[in-house]
C-alpha cells in the first residue's frame, strides 16, 4: 500500500469500488473513516438485508468474520472479502459446535435459537438465527409450549426471556467482553454528569439486567431508557425531542449519531467500551482487500445450506 494521505486513501477506495464493482457494507463500529467510504452502514440486521439485495458481484464487508461468513452464506453466488481475517467477535467464540451438540442432545425437544454473532458451524446447528432487533419476536414466534435453547449471549437472553414472559427459554453463559465490560458505576456516573439524558443501551450489555428489574420496579425516577439495537439506538436518537443522551454500546457508533444529529449530545456511558476486532480493520487494508481481491470468505456448501434455513428465518422477522 503505498498511498498516505487519508482523504487520498478515500478516494482511490472509492474509485477502486467503482471499477470493480465492489459494494463496501460497514457496520456502525467501524471508524468513520471506513463509515465515509462505505456504501452502506448499519447493524447486522440491516447489513444481511443489504448483502442480499446488492446487485454487485462483490461485497467487501468491513464488519468482523461472522458477519461476512453471514453474507457469504445469504449470497452464495456473490464474492464476500473481509479487510482482515483475523477481526474475530468474542461473544461468537464463546460456544463451540461441541458444546452446542452436547447441550441439544440433553434437550433433544428443544428449539434453538442463536444469535447472529456465532460462526456459520453453529449456525447450521440453529433453528433460528435472530440479531438484536429481533431477538424478542423470534422467540414471541416459537410456540410457547417448546422449550428454547438460546444462545451465546446471557444479556441478550436475559432480557428476551423478561420481554416475552417465557419461562422455559435455557440461556447459554457466553458473553461479549465489551459490552459486558459496561458496569452500572460507568453508568451511574455518566447519567449524573448529564441530568437531562435519556439512556440509549445495548441488550448484549452488563447492565441491562439490572437496569430492567430497576426499570420495572419504577426507578430511574422520570429518566427515559430504551433497549435497542444499534441501528435501532440511531433511529431513536434522531427521532426523539431530547437533546442529550447516554450510549451504552462500543463507541463507533458515536461518529454516525453525532452525525446525523447535530444539535444533540452523545456520551459514551464507557469510554474504554472499544471493540479491538472491529478495530482491526484499517483504510490501508480495504484498499489493500479492493487492489489484491482479498481475503475472501468463503462457507462450505453443506454447512452454507443449513445455516441459510436459520438465516432466512431470522430475515422473514423484522
Ligand atoms: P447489532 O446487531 O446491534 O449491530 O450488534 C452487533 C454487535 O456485534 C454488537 O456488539
Ligand atoms: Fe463481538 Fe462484542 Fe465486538 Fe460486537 S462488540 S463484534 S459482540 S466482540
Amino acid at each position: 500500500m503505498l498511498v498516505q494521505d487519508t482523504s487520498k486513501l478515500q478516494e482511490e477506495i472509492t474509485r477502486l469500488k467503482k471499477q470493480k464493482d465492489v459494494v463496501i457494507l460497514a457496520h456502525n463500529y467501524q471508524i468513520p473513516g471506513i463509515q465515509d467510504v462505505a456504501d452502506f452502514t448499519g447493524d447486522s440486521l440491516g447489513l444481511s438485508r443489504q448483502a442480499a439485495k446488492v446487485d454487485q458481484k462483490t461485497i467487501l464487508f468491513c464488519g468482523v468474520h461472522f458477519m461476512a461468513e453471514t453474507a457469504a452464506i445469504i449470497s452464495p453466488n456473490k464474492k464476500v472479502l473481509v479487510p482482515d481475517l483475523q477481526a474475530g467477535c468474542s461473544l461468537s467464540d464463546s460456544i463451540t459446535l461441541g458444546e452446542l451438540k452436547n447441550w441439544k442432545k440433553q434437550n433433544p425437544n428443544a428449539i434453538t435459537v442463536g444469535y447472529v454473532n456465532t460462526t456459520a458451524e453453529i449456525k447450521s446447528e440453529l433453528d433460528y438465527c435472530c440479531t438484536s432487533s429481533n431477538a424478542v419476536n423470534v422467540v414471541k414466534a416459537i410456540p410457547e409450549k417448546k422449550d428454547i435453547l438460546f444462545l451465546p449471549d446471557m444479556f441478550l437472553g436475559s432480557y428476551v426471556a423478561k420481554m416475552t414472559g417465557r419461562k422455559n427459554m435455557h440461556i447459554w453463559a457466553g458473553e461479549c467482553h465489551v459490552h459486558a465490560g459496561i458496569t452500572p458505576d460507568d453508568v451511574t456516573e455518566k447519567l449524573n454528569s448529564m441530568k437531562e439524558a435519556e439512556f440509549l443501551i445495548h441488550p448484549e450489555c452488563s447492565c441491562t439486567t439490572p437496569m430492567m428489574y430497576d426499570l420495572a420496579s419504577g426507578s430511574y425516577d422520570d429518566r427515559k431508557v430504551s433497549i435497542l439495537s444499534t441501528e435501532g439506538m440511531l433511529n431513536h436518537a434522531h427521532d426523539s425531542a431530547t437533546k442529550n443522551f447516554v450510549v451504552a454500546t462500543e463507541t463507533g457508533i458515536l461518529y454516525r449519531m453525532r452525525q446525523q444529529n447535530p444539535g444533540k449530545t452523545f456520551l459514551p456511558a464507557s469510554d474504554k467500551a472499544e471493540c479491538q476486532y472491529m478495530k482491526m480493520n484499517t483504510l490501508e487494508k480495504v484498499y489493500d482487500s479492493l487492489v489484491e481481491d482479498k481475503y475472501e470468505v468463503t462457507v462450505p456448501k453443506e454447512i452454507a445450506d443449513k445455516a441459510r434455513l436459520a438465516i432466512d428465518r431470522m430475515l422473514a422477522i423484522s
